[in-house]
């Protein structure tokens, strides 16, 4: 189902409504994952605004190198320059919107911004859990890197990182 009545925007964190927006994902229980305080990044979100202005989802992301987070150094292209990714930190569309179409709606606008900001790819990871996200993904032709996480305590979790060329 498509539904018209949200509109998605396309924010920096110069926008008048930013701590709006971490507050939100604060109080959806995303944060600390989306927003990690004093983190000296770029995070850049697509969000979804109802018709009585409220913001009913987001799509969190940063531009970071390709590598460092996976512990190697930058991958480079052929005249030594760095490969940059846009790496999605949160993803929420709020449960009254949900299965309406937003949250294809804002990969796909995320998709298009992260290109105009000239990165090599879009990356994220999502626990096996997220079975919408996975259904997203897929339609929308992601590649799948299948991922087994280990935590400080021993746990683990199976997930995929999720990766597309823009
Ligand atoms: C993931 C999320 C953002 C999707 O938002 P949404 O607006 O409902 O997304 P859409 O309506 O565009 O698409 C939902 C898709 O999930 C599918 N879906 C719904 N319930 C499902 C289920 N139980 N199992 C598998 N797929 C399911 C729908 O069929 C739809 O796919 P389709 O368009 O191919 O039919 C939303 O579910 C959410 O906020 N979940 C909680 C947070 C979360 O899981 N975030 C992802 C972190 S990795």
């Amino acid at each position: 189902m498509f539904d018209p009545t949200a509109v998605l925007e396309f924010w920096d964190e110069s926008h008048s409504r930013w701590d709006e927006l971490k507050a939100l994902s604060k109080f959806l229980g995303d944060s600390p994952y989306v927003f990690i305080d004093d983190e000296p990044r770029d995070f850049y979100a697509a969000v979804a605004i109802s018709p009585t202005d409220e913001i009913v989802g987001y799509h969190v992301f940063l531009i970071q190198p390709i590598g460092p987070e996976m512990g190697i150094a930058p991958v480079l292209d052929k005249d030594g320059g760095t490969l940059h990714e846009a790496k999605i930190r949160g993803l929420h569309v709020i449960q009254a919107w949900r299965n309406r179409g937003i949250g294809t709606r804002l990969q796909k606008f995320t998709l298009e911004q992260a290109a105009e900001l000239g990165v090599f790819q879009v990356r994220s990871r999502s626990d096996i859990s997220k079975a919408e996200n996975y259904a997203i993904k897929i339609k929308l032709g992601f590649a799948c890197h299948p991922d087994l996480r280990t935590f400080r305590d021993g746990s683990t979790a199976e997930g995929v990182y999720w990766v597309k060329r823009v």
